[in-house]
């Protein structure tokens, strides 16, 4: 029996590939960069199965070209970078990879927030470049954790993650999200009264039209002038050119940003050029334990999809109604 064509989009761990190359007949992207749109169009036409990344855009026209289409399989958690709605009205379920990524982007998150906090990066540059010459008594002060108010911004699985790990930095911690209950001593509060009480803000929301541009001039206004804000999430929920201006007149004290708008973020971005700005490049997951298991259910969900079979985690359940 012949097996099913596939397009994977880019070389993923071998965790997840040996498993769709043995199941599948596998056209693999093997580009460091993402296939173009005329790529990624010319290369999707006849297969039955979409392995992709967050770097694909795949959309309706894209699944107008691939009318044997039977399931689209992101290596991601976030699935903003699918027309979810146009996969649902062509039956197509799209899979995603929750849950085994919760840990790395919550340490993520704290790693960024403390970096900004105690300003490493600006440390470590400074040593670099040869201006260490004594300790002193006001070099590069920070803030404090213990005592300090942090608010989560979406309190799904991985704010609920940040919230654990807080608890063993004996902060007050409120989070904004009316789906969550209270959970590891946060507590709830309004967008508002998060943003005028938090020193730290972390967000954790998917980007959707209602969180876009979420964090915005407005947003930014209303915070503390000692605040510090880690955005692990997605880029576009912070508006890059209100937090070039809140930080450039220090409006906030600092910002820390693992996702970015536009993203990448090219070398010459005004947010660069500012030392209160850290900027990594969307490594939330990036640990090998987690980048496998997400290779391994994206490869999952393919091959569930490819049998006809209920994806094991499917973000568009309608499609089974
Ligand atoms: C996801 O899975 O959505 C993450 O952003 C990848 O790091």
């Amino acid at each position: 029996m012949s097996k099913p064509k596939v397009f994977v989009a880019r070389r993923i761990p071998e965790k997840g590939l040996g498993l769709v190359r043995d199941f599948c007949d596998a056209d693999i992207w093997q580009d460091e960069m993402p296939p173009p749109r005329d790529d990624l169009l010319a290369r999707i036409q006849g297969v039955e199965g979409l392995l992709s990344l967050l770097t694909d855009r795949i959309d309706s026209a894209l699944m107008e070209v691939a009318p044997n289409l039977r399931v689209i399989s992101n290596m991601a958690v976030g699935v903003d970078n699918v027309d979810v709605a146009a996969a649902s009205a062509r039956k197509i379920p799209v899979g995603n990879t929750p849950g085994v990524l919760t840990d790395a982007t919550a340490d993520m998150t704290f790693a960024l927030m403390m970096a900004a906090a105690r300003r490493i990066v600006e440390g470590e540059k400074y040593v670099r470049e040869g201006k260490w010459k004594t300790w002193s008594p006001q070099l590069l002060l920070g803030a404090d954790f213990v005592g300090a108010t942090w608010g989560i911004i979406g309190f799904g699985r991985i704010g609920q993650a940040v919230a654990k790990r807080a608890q063993g930095f004996a902060m007050r911690m409120i989070y904004h999200d009316p789906a969550a209950a209270p959970l590891f001593g946060a507590t709830p509060t309004t967008l508002d009264d998060l943003l005028r009480t938090s020193d730290f803000i972390s967000i954790h929301v998917p980007l959707t039209p209602e969180t876009h541009h979420m964090i915005g001039s407005e947003a930014l206004s209303r915070m503390k002038p000692n605040a510090i804000v880690v955005n692990t999430s997605r880029g576009p929920v912070v508006d890059s050119e209100a937090l070039y201006i809140a930080l450039k007149s220090n409006k906030i004290f600092a910002a820390a940003l693992d996702v970015t708008e536009p993203e990448p973020m090219p070398a010459d971005h005004p947010l660069l050029e500012l030392q209160n700005c850290l900027v990594v490049p969307h490594l939330g997951s990036a640990s090998k334990w987690t980048r496998d298991q997400m290779a391994l259910i994206a490869a999952q969900n393919l091959i569930a999809g490819l049998k006809g079979e209920r994806l094991p985690y499917c973000a568009n359940p309608d499609v089974y109604n």
